[in-house]
């Protein structure tokens, strides 16, 4: 990809300065917000951060691109059918911006330190640039499509392990999509005695760049969002590695149920999810 610029910036120094800010925001305010309200669940919360965050990041975008879209979580209502809905009306989009402002909402509210600014760009649906902060490490993650994933400058490559036995995965447990849970739990039953150990952090966007730095072999949730993933997806892909929905589609903005991993054992995995799925 040819860099691309519009005025004196680039897509990539935009989203890192988008990054920073928000999340140098996010964690001045840790242990300190004021409003917090469930969405639909005391599983699915939100609070006067997530806004501000989302605010400021729009705002930046805006300022640099005024013709670009901008699709970001807390724009949209709550439900699967609402952020599907709000995907479709805007995934044709010369330039999307995809933001989820802070992945990892229950974390931050318990103080627990593993939530992320997560920022995509995608080009008539396929997405360009991938930028994940983790503001407590302070450690960001980027790729640009065709150009590599680094972080803090240093470029990642996937894990080499070749089998489940040997492999560290993580999962998450939905918190939006709730009525998924079953299925998550059942999957989590049938993975776990074949895996060296399984994490779950809190964080999609964030286990999702820890596949890319080979600090995890493998990823997978149900009931995730566009703003979840996309970001993510392209660190995985730029290092080396594979993500796409667990029935084996390759990756595109409307998956849901995503697998990710370091490529070699994605077969291996992605088999044992089907196999529950026929059951
Ligand atoms: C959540 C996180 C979490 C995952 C949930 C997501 P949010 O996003 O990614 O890890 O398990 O399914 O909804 O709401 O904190 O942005
Ligand atoms: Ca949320
Ligand atoms: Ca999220
Ligand atoms: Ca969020």
């Amino acid at each position: 990809m040819n860099e691309p610029i519009v005025g004196s910036k680039s897509f990539a120094a935009v989203a890192i300065n988008c990054a920073s800010k928000a999340g140098e925001w996010i964690q001045s305010k840790l242990g300190a917000y004021q409003m917090l309200k469930e969405k639909q669940s005391p599983h699915d919360l939100v609070t006067e951060v997530d806004k501000g965050a989302e605010k400021l990041i729009r705002s930046l975008v805006m300022m640099n691109f005024p013709e670009h879209s901008f699709l970001g979580e807390e724009g949209v209502e709550p439900g699967p059918a609402a952020s599907a809905r709000a995907l479709e009306d805007v995934q044709e989009a010369e330039y999307l911006w995809i933001v989820d402002p802070v992945d990892g909402t229950t974390n931050f509210v318990h103080g627990f330190p593993f939530f992320t600014v997560s920022i995509a760009l995608a080009r008539r649906g396929e997405v360009i640039l991938g930028v994940v902060y983790d503001p407590s490490a302070d450690e960001l993650f980027i790729a640009e499509k065709g150009k590599g994933a680094y972080v803090h400058g240093k470029r990642m490559s996937v894990s080499g392990e070749e089998t489940l036995r040997t492999s560290l995965l993580a999962t998450g447990f939905p918190a939006e999509h709730r009525q998924a849970l079953p299925r998550n739990l059942a999957q989590l039953q049938r993975i776990a005695p074949q895996v060296r150990n399984i994490r779950s952090g809190g964080s999609a966007a964030l286990h999702l760049a820890y596949v890319a730095a080979g600090r995890l072999s493998g990823f997978w949730e149900v009931g995730l969002s566009s703003w979840d993933i996309a970001a993510g997806a392209l660190l995985v892909q730029e290092a080396g590695g594979r993500i796409g929905d667990q029935d084996g589609t390759p990756y595109h903005l409307g998956v849901r149920d995503v697998l990710a991993t370091n490529g070699r054992i994605h077969e291996e995995l992605q088999a044992e999810l089907a196999l529950l799925a026929s059951e």
